[in-house]
Parts: structure tokens; C-alpha cells; sequence
């Protein structure tokens, strides 16, 4: 078993797994909290996190992986999120590039992964996979402007889940790919990445980091765990950041 830390309540596990991991602690170890009062999400959103109903973890990696290769790790969490979530609750998750896990049209869990400061060789370097998936909360405990748009393990299948036992699920799954990757590369990871991706082929909506609007037609993911994107005029755009939702074909 590998070293995890439970708090019944912290601000967020990622904040606190950035201090512990200043104390050497290994590839693999994990904060696990019962309710955060601070969750983060992706682009400075706030993450929702009641006590009892989520899973919210962070799990440090120190990959030997190149610097450049540290985004392809948002993707393989994704994965090994989806792959706990079908093995464990026959579910059917599907990913929406980068970092969401939707099952049946909703957000059900979203990945926000930090890291060290990435400079120099790759010694010391590691990466903060912050987790978070909403297990067993019923429809009416999420706020009034979540209620259509997010979704829980629970409303999909009827059932309370341990969250324990996602957890480490989850874990497991993550280490096992992450592996792969060092030693077999990212392609067989990309390609069940694209067995479960939301977007393909879909019409979306790119908000870049400056604020401009892109819409077009996903193309998918690119080897190098890019979004590429046909705008309506056929030019083609590779999306590094920013926020992507499916929208209405133009
Ligand atoms: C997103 O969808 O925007 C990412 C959400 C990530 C939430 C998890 S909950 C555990 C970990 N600690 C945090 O503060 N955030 C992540």
C-alpha cells in the first residue's frame, strides 16, 4: 500500500500535498481529504467539495518522463479516472479534453494537475495530480446553476460507492499507465484516450487564454496531447490552453 495522508477537512489537498512534497515524499503518495473548504479547479474555478460525497485526493508523481511530457499527465489521469470508474461502477465515462470526466452529457469529476517549478534536468522535478469525483451526492445537493450540468456516481448508477476504494482504484490505475508511458511512450495511452473522447468530430467553442472565440470542429488529440481544431474558414488551430465546450454547429 502506498503512503497516503486522510484529513477529515483541509482548504485543498493540492495546496497541502505542495508542502509535503518539499518533504521528499515518494512518487505515488497521496492526500486524501473528506471535504475541502477551498477546492480548485482548472482556469481559478472554485471545485465544489461536501463532505462525505466526493473523492478529493492529490496523488504526487515524480515520472521520469522530459519536462515537455508533463501535460500528457492531465490526460493519463483522465484515463485511469475513466478506467477505475468502468471497472468499479460499470460506468461508461467519457473525456473532454483536458482534464473533465463526463458520463452521460454531465461533469462527474475534473483533473487539476500542478507542478514543480520544471526547470533544469527533470531531478527533484514532480507533478500534483489533484483529483476530484462526485461519488455519492444526490442531484439536489448540487447548487442551482450545477444541477443540469454535473452529475455523480450515485445518480448514475442508484448506489453509494466507498470512496476508499475509488481512490485507490483510481491510484493504482494511474501508476500502472503511468509506467507504460516511460517505458512504451504515450501512443497506446492516446489511443484509449480516443476511445472515450467527448469531442471528436463534435462542433465546439475555443475560448483561448486571451479571451478571443474559436468554433470548429474537433479533430481530436495529437500525439503530443494537443487539441486540434478546424475553425469554419478550415484553418486549423492547435489548442495548448484554454476552455473548450461543445457548441451549436454554426
Ligand atoms: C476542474 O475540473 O476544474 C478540476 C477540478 C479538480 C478538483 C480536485 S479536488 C482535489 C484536488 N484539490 C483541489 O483543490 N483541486 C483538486
Amino acid at each position: 500500500m502506498k503512503d497516503t495522508l486522510f484529513f477529515e477537512t483541509v482548504d485543498s489537498t493540492n495546496r497541502v500535498a505542495r508542502e509535503l512534497a518539499g518533504e521528499d515524499k515518494p512518487h505515488g503518495f497521496a492526500v486524501l481529504a473528506g471535504s475541502q473548504t477551498a477546492g480548485r479547479g482548472r482556469l481559478g474555478k472554485a471545485w465544489q467539495s461536501p463532505s462525505g460525497k466526493g473523492l478529493y485526493c492529490t496523488i504526487l508523481v515524480r515520472p521520469e518522463l522530459a519536462v515537455e511530457d508533463y501535460s500528457k499527465i492531465t490526460l493519463t489521469t483522465g484515463l485511469a479516472v475513466s478506467l477505475a470508474l468502468e471497472e468499479i461502477c460499470q460506468l461508461q465515462p467519457q473525456l473532454k479534453w483536458p482534464n473533465d470526466i463526463y458520463i452521460s452529457g454531465r461533469k462527474c469529476g475534473g483533473i487539476l494537475v500542478e507542478t514543480s517549478s520544471l526547470q533544469g534536468t527533470g531531478e527533484g522535478n514532480f507533478a500534483l495530480v489533484g483529483i476530484g469525483v462526485n461519488i455519492n451526492g444526490e442531484k439536489g445537493a448540487f447548487p442551482a446553476e450545477l444541477q443540469e450540468t454535473a452529475t455523480t456516481v450515485f445518480i448514475e448508477t442508484g448506489r453509494e460507492y466507498d470512496i476508499w476504494s475509488i481512490f485507490t482504484g483510481i491510484r493504482v490505475r494511474l501508476l500502472q499507465l503511468l509506467s507504460k508511458m516511460e517505458s512504451e511512450g504515450f501512443t497506446a495511452i492516446l489511443n484509449q484516450w480516443r476511445e472515450r473522447d467527448m469531442l471528436q468530430g463534435k462542433w465546439m467553442k475555443w475560448v483561448t487564454p486571451a479571451g478571443d472565440v474559436v468554433y470548429g470542429e474537433s479533430l481530436g488529440v495529437d500525439s503530443s496531447g494537443m487539441l486540434m481544431v478546424r475553425d469554419h474558414a478550415g484553418m486549423r488551430h492547435e489548442v495548448m490552453s484554454g476552455d473548450v465546450t461543445l457548441a451549436a454547429r454554426l
